[in-house]
């Protein structure tokens, strides 16, 4: 075992139905975990939906629903969507189960025990949308510095977490470990955010009561982020422990976020560590924004861009590629119909789809789709064969950034090195001389060997692909990396059907 990993995805909330954005996310924290799990580590991936808080009870209000019949449906819908994309999480956790409650009001108890949480009073301004507090200096017009939105002035008793007293430490932690905080923009924005000072921080509520109550004062309920963000810690059955994942897998490799909700991972949430005496996070790493056609998504811009109807129309493996390409991970992107369109043409229908259906007609033509051996190499090929080593080591160290799309640029070197080869080598002038059957039946092993090895490499981000790919090779369609990322695992007799094409071609509309 190479060691453990664990990847989180934000828990979403289910006053809205999932978009592409969510399913960006949840696709990242996939391609890493499986990533990860080929590599031969042992792998816990946490998804699941945040269901407390003013928000999700004043959306089943207007739908004439309780909160928890809100949750109730459209946590299915994320679960469908997380189906149909092949989401392979090990966990799913939801705010209002059991574990998530008994870990939620624990940690309270813990923090006010230690003198870390006490009760005070509140006069600030609230943004219901995003469940923050503002003070008058920092809104802009009345309205929410963050997202525009009007706020609302709330005088309520509150109990209070000594977010200040963790200033200085959390300051330093986040100098002295240069990861912690990624992409590295992100990590100035927070730092100078923290330099301005750290309130307090209201963590309970009077004004609904829709959450986990404060133990022992049943007339609040605990802050939703303070409810949510100790998620990452009771899905592994914190504090409790009973069947050690805390222990195996704590802390976290990374938390997966958007950029919109970095101050709460990278301020509270260490902050809550800290105060309950637990190790920080290894990484939290915050992405970019989407949008669509040039705009902002939105609801009354009717512009959602809804993953099944994308998945229904151009196949599922060709979106996760689509919006792991598309933009470096950690800046923000356009998603386009064009653009979608033109990656599947030209990378999936052209590049990959062609290198397959190419060689293994001409195997099939040639040899009747038996795999010859190859013997030995002549400078061409061992020029293509020694790509692969280099590029496998370039993609270990790309995950590591979270580098996607490069980590897909490098396999699709790999691919366009296969097609140049497929040029310069000629087999079909090889095929026109008897004496050049050997050398023809050597470069044909060449090309699917360097498919089994392209397969393995793009499995993480297109299981289905690949696996239809190593199904095709004669190989173990589920094979892992770790065991199999050298070069002349194919074996030579072997017999290879024509590849029916991976992905058709769009006409554009
Ligand atoms: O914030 N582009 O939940 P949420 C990219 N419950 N990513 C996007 C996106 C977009 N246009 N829209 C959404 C919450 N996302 C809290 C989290 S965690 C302890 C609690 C993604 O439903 C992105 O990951 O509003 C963002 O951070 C997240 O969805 C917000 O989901
Ligand atoms: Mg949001």
């Amino acid at each position: 075992m190479a060691g453990t990993f664990y990847v989180t995805t934000p828990i979403y909330y289910v006053n809205d139905v999932p978009h592409i954005g969510h399913a960006y996310t949840t696709l990242a924290c996939d391609v890493i975990s499986r990533y990860k799990r080929s590599r031969g580590y042992d792998v816990y991936f946490l998804t699941g939906t945040d269901e407390h808080g003013q928000k999700v009870e004043a959306a089943a209000d207007a739908n004439g629903e309780t909160p928890l019949e809100l949750a109730d449906r459209v946590v299915k819908r994320y679960q469908a969507l997380w189906d149909k994309l092949n989401i392979s999480h090990n966990d799913f956790i939801r705010t209002t189960q059991e574990r998530h409650k008994r870990a939620v009001s624990e940690q309270f108890r813990k923090l006010e025990a230690k003198g870390d949480i006490f009760l005070g009073e509140y006069e600030d301004w609230y943004c219901t949308p995003c469940e923050t507090f503002w003070t008058e200096t920092q809104l802009l017009d009345g309205t929410c510095p963050d997202c525009g939105r009007p706020t609302t002035k709330l005088k309520e008793e509150s109990y209070f977490f000594r977010m200040s007293q963790y200033q200085e430490q959390l300051v330093r932690h986040i100098e002295e470990n240069p990861d912690f905080i990624q992409p590295k923009s992100r990590r100035n924005e927070i730092i100078s955010f923290i330099k301005e000072g750290l309130r307090d921080l209201s963590i309970s509520r009077t004004s609904f009561s829709w959450g986990i109550p404060v133990p022992g004062n049943e007339k609040h309920v605990i802050y939703v982020w303070f409810d949510a963000l100790s998620n990452y810690i009771s899905a592994l059955g914190y504090p409790e422990d009973k069947d050690g994942l805390y222990e195996n897998f704590w802390p976290v490799d990374v938390h997966v976020i958007g950029k919109d909700i970095l101050r709460f991972h990278a301020v509270y949430w260490p902050t809550f560590l800290m105060a309950a005496g637990l190790p920080l996070p290894k990484k939290v790493f915050a992405h970019g924004w989407w949008t669509v056609e040039g705009q902002k998504m939105s609801k009354s811009l009717r512009n959602v861009v809804e993953p099944n109807m994308l998945i229904d129309k151009y196949g599922v493996d060709a979106i996760r590629y689509f919006l792991l390409r598309e933009v470096p991970f950690g800046l923000d992107g356009d998603f386009s119909h064009s653009s979608l369109i033109s990656r599947i043409n030209s990378d999936l229908a052209n590049d990959l789809g062609n290198l397959l259906s190419r060689s293994t007609a001409m195997l099939g033509k040639y040899f009747d789709g038996v795999v010859q051996s190859p013997d030995h190499a002549d400078e061409i090929d061992q020029a293509y064969i020694d790509l692969f080593p280099l590029a496998t080591a370039k993609i270990d160290k790309l995950y590591e950034d979270m580098a996607f799309n490069k980590v897909l640029q490098t396999i699709w070197e790999l691919i366009s090195a296969g097609n140049k080869y497929i040029d310069e080598t000629a087999p079909w002038a090889l095929a026109k001389d008897p004496a050049q059957q050997g050398r023809l039946g050597r470069v044909l092993y060449n090309l699917l060997e360097a498919q089994r090895l392209i397969a393995l490499q793009i499995a993480p981000f297109m299981p289905e692909t690949a696996e239809k790919i190593l199904a095709l090779l004669g190989v173990d369609p589920k094979a892992n990396l770790a065991d199999n990322d050298t070069w002349g695992a194919l074996q030579a007799g072997s017999k290879i059907k024509k590849a029916s094409p991976l992905f058709p071609r769009i006409e554009a509309e």
